[in-house]
């Protein structure tokens, strides 16, 4: 099991098939999913399809999004981190993305934003990137307020999909290296 950092109250380490029960608790539940998409995952084998995506990611782009662990616990509260894209977001192609979502009863202890402040600081060290980028959906207040947190800007409103527009974050790396130190 790879263990790529760890914080204060917090483990990251890749996401691994037998992390299967805790992601989906996660994701099947609707509240979990109300800004991503309406149909959440009823079945395991779903998500273990899922975990499989994610670890072919590890694989072919070295990172994907990383399971967050309590310390205390040993429990798998959600996932956070970058994920690669080779195919255009927003136009754009071979950009880093950051994202999270976390058990709904781990919801507002300030896991999103201490995993993710490792992550990124990690992501502008050791990844030959001047941006990462996020999205939201237009009403996903906590998201919004977790990335405003971590110093991205929102740019602009962009056209996801034909039914879906989203916000559009950016976080520079010179601005990062000034901001983290605020944190
Ligand atoms: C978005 C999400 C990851 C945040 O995780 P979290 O661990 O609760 O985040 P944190 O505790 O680090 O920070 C949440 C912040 O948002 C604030 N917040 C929560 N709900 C809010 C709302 N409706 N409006 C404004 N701010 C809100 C909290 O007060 C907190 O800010 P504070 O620390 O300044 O008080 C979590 O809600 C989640 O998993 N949602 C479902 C999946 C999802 O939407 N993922 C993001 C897709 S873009």
């Amino acid at each position: 099991m790879q263990i790529h950092l760890e914080t204060e109250r917090l483990i990251i380490r890749e996401i691994e098939l037998s992390d299967v029960d805790d992601m989906f608790e996660m994701d099947s539940d609707p509240e979990v999913r109300k800004y991503i998409d309406q149909s959440p995952n009823q079945k395991k084998e779903e998500i273990t399809d899922v975990i499989n995506f994610i670890r072919k990611q590890y694989e072919e782009n070295g990172i994907g999004r990383w399971a967050v662990i309590d310390k205390k616990t040993q429990e798998m509260l959600g996932w956070c981190g970058l994920k690669f894209y080779r195919e255009p977001l927003n136009g754009l192609v071979n950009i880093y993305e950051h994202g999270y979502r976390f058990k709904q009863k781990h919801w507002g202890k300030g896991y999103a934003t201490e995993s993710s402040k490792a992550i990124l600081d990690w992501g502008f060290k050791n990844l030959n990137t001047e941006i990462i980028y996020a999205i939201t959906h237009l009403e996903n207040k906590a998201s919004i307020h977790v990335l405003t947190k971590l110093g991205f800007e929102l740019k602009e409103v962009f056209q996801y999909d034909e039914n879906l527009e989203c916000n559009w974050f950016e976080l520079k790396k010179e601005d990062w290296k000034d901001f983290n130190q605020t944190l």
